[in-house]
C-alpha cells in the first residue's frame, strides 16, 4: 500500500515541492527514509514512531520506506515529520489519503506527539499556494505565519488533533491573518538624545536617502545610541515589503513569538566575533546571514575596527548589489541584501583622541594598524562620516531633543519627493563637485556618491534643484579629517 502526502523543501527562499511517499510492505518490520535526506530528516523515524505511539495510533507493524521525492533535491531539518508520519497514518489506512492530499503539511514532531514550529514556514505556504493547494497545516504557532500566504493554515497542536481533523471527527478554524497594525512595535526615540546636533542631521539624511553612515568619536557620547535610533526614523514597511522581510527572517528561524509579520524595519547589530559566514550567508543547505536579516533596515557594525579583516570585506559586494549570492553544495541561492549600514568607531584603539579633556597615549603605528583595518574599498562606501564630540555639559544638562516622530514625517515626505522627480543640479553645483573630484580626491564611486547624499540634502530642503549648498553639505560628510590619520 503506497499513500502520498505533500510538504516543500527550500531553497534559499524558495519552495520546491517534495511528495513524501510511504510504502508499506510485508516481511521483517523495519523503517527506513530514503531520498537525500540529512541527518536531522534521518532521525525523524524516532520521532515520528514515537509521535504515532503517543497519539493512540496504531504502528504498522511492516516494511516500511519513505521515499522523499524528487530524490535529486537535498531534503534538511525536521520539518518533514508531520508529513511523514501523516503518509505512514495513510499508508496503514488511518487517516483518508485522498484528504490528506488536499493538505500541505509541515513541522517537528515531539516524541509525545506535539507539533513544534519550525523555520521558514511562509515560504512554505507561499509555495504551497502557488502549487495549487488550498490548506496547509501546521504547528499552532506559525499558523499566524502561513495564513499571510494566502492560504487556508490549520493550527494542529498534537499529532492526533491533525489525525481527528483529517478523519473528520474534528474541526478546526484557519488561523487569522495578524493585524498589520498590531505587528508594529516601539523602536527608542530620538528624544532622549541630547546635543550632537551633526550626528542627528546625518540620521536623518541616512534615513531618508538610504545612505551608509560612520559615526567616529571617543568612548560614551552617544554613537551606538544614536545608530540605534535609526530605524524609528525610518518609514514602515509596506505590506509587500514586511512580507518580504517576513520570509527571510523565517527562514532564517528569527521570527519572534507572538510577532509572524516583521513590520518595522529590522534592526542587526552582529558582534564582532561574528564569521563571515554568519553575516551574508552560507551552510551547506544556504541561509540567509545578518545582511539579508538587516534587509530594508539597519545593519549596525559596532565598534567597526573589532570585526575581522574578512567579514568586513565580505560586506562589500553585497552593499554594491544589494544582495548575496550563496553557492554551496546544497544549492545556489540569492538573498536580497539591501540595507543601511552605520558602523561607529573610535578614533584610535585607547579612544582618547579627539577628546581634548583626555591624552591620547597610542603610538603612530597602533593608530595605523587600528585604521588599516578598515580598507579604503570599505571606508569609500560610507556616504556620511561624522565626528561625535564629547557632548559639553550645557548639552547634557538640557532637556531632551527633537523626538523621531516629526523626524519621520520629514524623511517620508524627502523620499516621496526622491521617488517622484529627483531634483536636477545646478551648473554651479556640478562644477564644485568636479572640482572636489580633483582636490580631495573622490574616486568615481565617491562622485556618484556624494552626488546622491546632495540630492537627498535637497530633497529634505523641499529644494527642485540640487544647489551649491546642499552639494557643500554633502561633501562636508565626506571629508577623511574625521578620520584618524593613516
Ligand atoms: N549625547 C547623549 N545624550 C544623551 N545620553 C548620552 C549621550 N551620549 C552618551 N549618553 C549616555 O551614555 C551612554 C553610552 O553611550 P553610547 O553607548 O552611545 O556611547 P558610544 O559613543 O557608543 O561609546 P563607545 O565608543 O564606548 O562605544 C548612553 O546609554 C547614554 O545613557
Ligand atoms: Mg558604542
Amino acid at each position: 500500500m503506497v499513500a502520498r502526502a505533500l510538504t516543500h523543501a527550500l531553497v534559499g527562499l524558495e519552495a520546491r515541492r517534495v511528495e513524501v511517499e510511504a510504502h508499506l510492505q510485508s516481511g521483517i518490520p523495519g523503517f527506513a527514509i530514503v531520498g537525500l535526506a540529512d541527518r536531522a530528516c534521518q532521525e525523524a523515524k524516532h520521532r515520528v514512531r514515537s509521535g504515532i505511539a503517543s497519539a493512540s495510533l496504531e504502528w504498522p507493524n511492516k516494511r516500511i520506506t519513505v521515499n522523499l521525492a524528487p530524490a535529486a533535491l537535498r531534503k534538511e531539518g525536521s520539518g518533514y515529520d508531520l508529513c511523514i508520519a501523516l503518509a505512514v497514518l495513510a499508508a496503514s489506512r488511518q487517516v483518508p489519503a485522498d484528504r490528506l492530499w488536499e493538505h500541505a503539511a509541515v513541522g517537528e514532531l515531539a516524541l509525545d506527539g506535539r507539533v513544534r514550529p519550525v523555520g521558514g514556514t511562509l515560504a512554505l505556504a507561499e509555495g504551497a499556494r502557488r502549487h495549487g493547494l488550498r490548506r496547509v497545516l501546521c504547528a499552532a504557532e506559525s499558523a499566524p505565519e502561513a495564513g499571510l500566504a494566502g492560504i487556508e493554515a490549520f493550527p494542529v497542536h498534537h499529532l492526533a488533533q491533525a489525525v481527528a481533523y483529517l478523519r473528520g471527527e474534528e474541526t478546526i478554524e484557519p488561523a487569522e491573518p495578524p493585524e498589520l497594525e498590531e505587528m508594529l512595535s516601539d523602536a527608542p526615540d530620538l528624544a532622549d538624545v541630547r546635543g550632537q546636533e551633526r550626528g542627528r542631521r546625518a540620521l536623518e539624511l541616512a534615513a531618508a536617502g538610504g545612505h551608509n553612515l560612520l559615526l567616529v568619536g571617543p568612548p560614551g557620547t552617544g554613537k551606538t545610541m544614536l545608530a540605534r535610533r535609526l530605524p524609528g526614523i525610518l518609514p514602515p514597511l509596506t505590506r509587500e515589503e514586511a512580507l518580504e522581510v517576513t520570509r527571510i527572517h523565517s527562514v532564517a528561524g528569527v521570527l519572534e513569538a507572538g510577532r509572524p509579520l516583521v513590520m518595522n524595519p529590522p534592526f542587526r547589530a552582529p558582534h564582532h566575533g561574528v564569521s563571515a559566514a554568519a553575516v551574508v550567508g552560507g551552510g551547506t543547505i544556504p541561509r540567509p546571514g545578518e545582511a539579508s536579516l538587516a534587509h530594508r533596515g539597519v545593519l549596525l557594525l559596532d565598534e567597526m575596527p573589532e570585526f575581522p579583516r574578512n567579514v568586513l570585506e565580505a560586506l562589500r559586494q553585497p552593499l554594491e548589489d544589494g544582495f548575496v549570492a550563496v553557492s554551496r553544495v546544497g544549492g545556489a541561492a540569492i538573498f536580497p541584501a539591501r540595507f543601511a549600514l552605520v558602523g561607529t568607531m573610535n578614533m584610535c584603539p585607547c579612544g582618547g583622541r579627539g577628546d581634548p579633556a583626555v591624552e591620547c597615549r597610542c603610538s603612530v603605528q597602533r593608530i595605523a594598524s587600528y585604521r588599516e583595518k578598515l580598507s579604503r574599498a570599505l571606508l569609500d562606501r560610507f556616504d556620511l562620516v561624522v565626528a561625535m564630540p564629547r557632548p559639553r555639559a550645557v548639552e547634557l544638562a538640557a532637556a531632551g531633543g527633537e523626538p523621531s516622530a516629526p523626524v519621520r514625517e520629514r524623511v517620508i515626505a524627502a523620499r516621496a519627493r526622491l521617488a517622484a522627480l529627483p531634483a536636477l543640479r545646478s551648473a554651479a553645483a556640478t562644477e564644485l563637485l568636479d572640482r572636489a573630484v580633483e582636490k580631495l580626491p573622490l574616486s568615481g564611486r565617491g562622485r556618484a556618491r556624494v552626488a546622491r547624499v546632495a540630492r537627498t540634502i535637497a530633497a529634505l530642503a523641499g529644494s527642485a534643484s540640487v544647489e551649491t549648498e546642499h552639494l557643500a553639505e554633502a561633501l562636508s560628510y565626506r571629508s577623511p579629517r574625521e578620520l584618524p590619520a593613516a
